[in-house]
């Protein structure tokens, strides 16, 4: 199964990608989370990318471009994959396009999760991470034991910086005036469903999988 999930920002891709990962036995390829993990160990596209992203701007289409190339060249990628996160821009689809010919390897769906704005906020406004295992929490979905404290291995629970409120409403705006293009993009490559990412976890999952046969 090779998949793109397109959604405005804390529209569920992740949370579904991590789903559809196990049930289709493929990876997940997460641009955000390479990124992350960039600005961490303080690389040079880290370096690059973290402006940027503090700022809920998109990064560069060459930087993003080069990171999926090598990525899909991985083995691990030979069963199947759900991008998450990518592509974002119209010259990302072109390029995914492009690669993806060469490797013969031809995309079986575009899921778009739909969301309204007044949701984005919730969503985001109330995660909240754990600094050391990377367990996720939301104020009001699913609320820490103990205020602050992971259940898990009790590390500080943190607020990313893309998630603060300011930062949400330009990545909003970046979305629908960059990535959201892309569901006309895909809908003329016959590639898209559109699909309510609105309902609780499970139900968009099942539904998800019902369309995908
Ligand atoms: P990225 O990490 O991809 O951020 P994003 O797209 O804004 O997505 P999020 O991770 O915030 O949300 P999501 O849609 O995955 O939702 P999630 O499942 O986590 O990118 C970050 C930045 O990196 C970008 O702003 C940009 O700067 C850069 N970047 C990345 N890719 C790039 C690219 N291709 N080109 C250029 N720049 C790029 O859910 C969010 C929350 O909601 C969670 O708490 C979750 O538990 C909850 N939730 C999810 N689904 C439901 C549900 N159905 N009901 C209730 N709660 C739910």
């Amino acid at each position: 199964m090779r998949l793109v999930l397109l959604s405005p920002p804390g529209g569920g891709k992740g949370t579904q990608a991590k789903r559809l990962m196990k049930r289709y036995s493929v990876v997940q390829i997460s641009t955000g989370d390479i990124l992350r993990q960039e600005v961490q160990e303080g690389t040079e596209i880290g370096r690059q990318a973290a402006s940027l992203m503090e700022k809920g701007e998109l990064v560069g289409d060459s930087v993003i471009i080069e990171i999926i190339r090598r990525r899909l060249e991985k083995e691990d990628t030979k069963n199947g994959f759900i991008l998450d996160g990518f592509p974002r821009t119209i010259a990302q689809a072109g390029s995914l396009k492009k690669m993806l010919e060469e490797m013969n390897l031809p995309l079986n769906g575009v899921i778009s999760l739909e969301v309204s704005d007044e949701t984005i906020i919730r969503r985001l406004g109330g995660r909240r991470i754990c600094r050391d295992c990377g367990l996720e929490y939301h104020l009001e979905f699913k609320p820490p034991k103990s205020s602050g404290r992971c259940d898990k291995c009790g590390g500080d629970l943190y607020l990313r910086d893309d998630d603060r409120e300011g930062v949400i409403s330009r990545r909003l705006k970046v979305y629908r005036e960059e990535t959201a293009l892309l569901v006309d993009y895909y809908q003329r490559e016959g590639l898209l469903y559109r699909m309510d990412g609105e309902g609780e976890i499970d139900k968009v999952f099942e539904e998800i999988i019902n369309k995908l046969g």
